[in-house]
């Protein structure tokens, strides 16, 4: 194993930023502090980048200046709070054609395929899983085969806004908080197969570490000021902060870093 070849990846969830909230634009401040000193290289965001409304043009062009002060090279994939949600009882709407254009008009395309050192990181937009839009879906799955076969036998990493389940991947509860049970099952597939070794999601505002089907699933926790009524699951740790994935050969070393970590003050 050559040391000198480690990369790292610094996954961050949830900003949930407007202006109308000042604590969320601290907190986003320490991270982009944190990110001039420790220099990753990659900044991944897991989605719910605006606060609340995924109609608010206001929060949008918030956001989108909030992560263009990231000097580091990023990719970002929509959560619900950007784009709405799928069936059943879609918080804020579902997701429609003029909210993925909002999406991909400020932040470009909502998926993404990346090659850093050994690894191959995809960007999935999960509120396309089991959606209604399904032409939307199908484009996203035949685009994920084509970056899959891309990959050329190196290690997946997957980065989606929705925890792939809330326990194992062969689990078939459904609740709307995890991805629906179709596209559940062909994520299972992905990783018994030994193709995906990790998948990293946000949504729960929760840092959870699971291991199923020969992939580590990660939740990375809410950066931002959560909007009032979101539940609280308690699946993991409840806190604010990010996650660290230093990344040699094939393995993942995985790293909680919390407010103090990243020199958040309140
Ligand atoms: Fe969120
Ligand atoms: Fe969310």
């Amino acid at each position: 194993m050559n040391l000198l070849s480690q990369t790292t990846v610094l996954h961050i969830s949830d900003t949930h930023m407007s202006p109308e909230h000042p604590l969320g634009r601290q907190m986003w401040t320490s991270v982009v502090r944190y990110t001039e000193k420790s220099r990753p290289d990659l900044v991944i965001h897991t989605g719910d980048v605006v606060h609340d409304d995924p109609d608010s043009d206001t929060d949008y062009e918030f956001a989108a200046f909030q992560m263009r002060r990231l000097t580091t090279p990023w990719r970002i994939i929509p959560g619900n709070h950007d784009i709405g949600d799928t069936e059943p009882d879609p918080y804020r709407g579902l997701t429609t054609p003029e909210r993925l254009k909002r999406f991909r008009s400020h932040f470009g395309p909502d998926r993404w395929a990346i090659t850093i050192g050994d690894w191959t990181m995809i960007g999935l937009n999960s509120q396309l899983f089991d959606n209604h839009l399904l032409e939307e879906e199908t484009e996203q799955w035949a685009w994920l085969d084509e970056q899959l076969a891309g990959a050329d036998g190196r290690p997946v990493g997957l980065f989606m806004h929705k925890p792939p389940s809330i326990n194992t991947l062969g689990e078939d509860l459904f609740v709307n908080k995890a991805v629906g049970l179709r596209s559940r099952s062909r994520l299972h597939e992905l990783a018994r197969s030994g193709v995906v070794k990790l998948i990293g999601f946000g949504h729960l505002h929760e840092h959870v570490v699971l291991y199923s089907a020969g992939a580590l699933l990660v939740g990375a926790p809410a950066i931002g000021a959560v909007p009032a009524g979101e539940s609280v699951w308690q699946l993991g740790l409840r806190c604010n902060g990010a996650v660290e994935y230093r990344l040699s050969g094939d393995t993942v070393r995985v790293r909680l870093l919390r407010e103090q970590d990243l020199g958040m003050t309140r």
